[in-house]
């Protein structure tokens, strides 16, 4: 859809803003640009749509060389978003919507109808068609903003700090529903921002630059666990580094630490008692090395009283686990489908360092990592 090759610009032919860029960004996929003010986020959208001319480099949309495009052409196929919001303030917000269908030569009745139907997408009324951009808030005119990048339905969109002056509320819903809308549309985003929270949120993939320079382009996944050196982290902060955003949550940050256990080598009257004790049905049956072996609970323990003793003897050693590494968001699934009330969390040498269970499990991720919860509850009525 969109490829930067070896693309490098030099304004005034001296200072870099853009060094030797080179990325792919497929169709349908939303793509974060973030770094620090003047790392030339600004500059490589321009290039695309060829407000700037490159100083080295190609960039290809869909195959084909953007320089041997009419640049006019090629800006109104593109979609964009600017820094400021930029809407005319003498026209009316119908006038703004289409202003591209009015470059286009649309009649009336066409920008008509698709005013409304993209009016429609961001739940304002009818009514602000006719009204001006001081006459809406903040965020309503953002909206409308992104509105005139839809209006004749580019499959590109750039888009420059979009929310960037919004308070964080109006923020936060807008980027939901921009978010939904960009699926059901089926649309490329390209989308510059200084907020972290706001790119881990929207991209499929994150571009963290810095001087001019890609310094990693990864999933949110994938900078959350593995960011490329110390600027990404210094970027991300600790706590988000600790917390993780709730989708990408591992198993091992949201584990209980202290599952009850039984040594494989005790007693089945041990057992009994440390079930008492802690009010359980069931004990993780652990090695001296702390190495989880098995499972025991008190069917198990009443059915062989009588011709065994150690724990070893009657437990059960088919065992559900997951490993503390495990992103949640692979194995609520799993864990949910089977039915069990909780599952043991083991590091790489199989130890026991925790427990998940199925309650805490639902009250974590319900709102959290499928937000309507569809598909959440599906699995959880079909373990049921
Ligand atoms: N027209 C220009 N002439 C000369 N230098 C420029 C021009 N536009 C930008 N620059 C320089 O290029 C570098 C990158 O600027 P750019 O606007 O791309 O940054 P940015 O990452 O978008 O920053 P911000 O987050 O502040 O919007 C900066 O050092 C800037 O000073
Ligand atoms: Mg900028």
């Amino acid at each position: 859809m969109l490829e930067f090759k070896s693309v490098t610009k030099r304004y005034n032919g001296e200072e870099t803003a853009v060094k030797d860029l080179n990325l792919k960004i497929e169709k349908g996929e939303f793509v974060c640009f973030i770094g620090p003010s003047g790392c030339g986020k600004t500059t490589t959208m321009k290039m695309v749509n060829r407000l700037i001319d490159i100083t080295d480099g190609s960039i290809l949309v869909n195959g084909e060389d953007i320089t041997k495009q009419d640049p006019v052409a090629l800006r109104r196929s593109i979609g964009y978003v600017i820094q400021q919001i930029g809407l005319m303030p003498h026209m009316t917000i119908k006038e703004n919507i289409v202003l591209v269908g009015t470059l286009q030569n649309w009649s009336e009745d066409k920008k008509d109808a698709r005013a409304k139907e993209l009016l429609a997408l961001v739940n304002l009324p009818e009514e602000y068609l006719e009204k001006y951009p001081h006459e809406l808030s903040g965020g309503q005119q953002q909206r409308i903003g992104v509105l005139r990048a839809l209006a004749a339905d580019p499959p590109l969109i750039l888009m420059d700090e979009p929310f960037g002056a919004l308070d964080p509320i109006t923020r936060d819903s807008l980027q939901e529903e921009f978010k939904k809308l960009q699926k059901e549309l089926d649309k490329t985003i390209v989308f510059v921002t200084h907020d972290m929270d706001e790119a881990l949120k929207l991209a499929d993939k994150v571009v963290i630059m810095r001087a001019g320079e890609v310094v990693q382009a990864a999933s949110p996944e994938e900078i959350l666990r593995n960011p490329a050196n110390e600027f990404v982290e210094a970027f991300l902060g600790k706590e988000r580094l600790i917390q993780g955003r709730p989708d990408v949550t591992t198993v091992g940050q949201i584990m209980g630490d202290s599952p009850i256990t039984v040594g494989t080598g005790e007693t089945l009257k041990t057992a009994i008692s440390k079930m008492r004790e802690a009010r359980v049905d069931s004990l993780l049956a652990v090695d001296s090395d702390y190495v989880l072996r098995g499972y025991i609970d008190v069917e198990m323990i009443n059915m062989n009283y009588k011709k065994a003793s150690s724990v070893e003897e009657v437990m059960e050693k088919e065992l559900f686990s997951v490993s503390q590494d495990s992103l949640l968001r692979d194995t609520v699934h799993k864990i949910l489908r089977r039915g069990i009330k909780y599952v043991p969390v083991v590091d790489e040498s199989s130890k026991l360092v925790g427990i998940v269970t199925r309650a805490s499990l639902a009250d974590i991720v319900y709102d959290t990592i499928w937000g309507e919860g569809t598909e959440l509850e599906e699995t959880i009525a079909a373990a049921e």
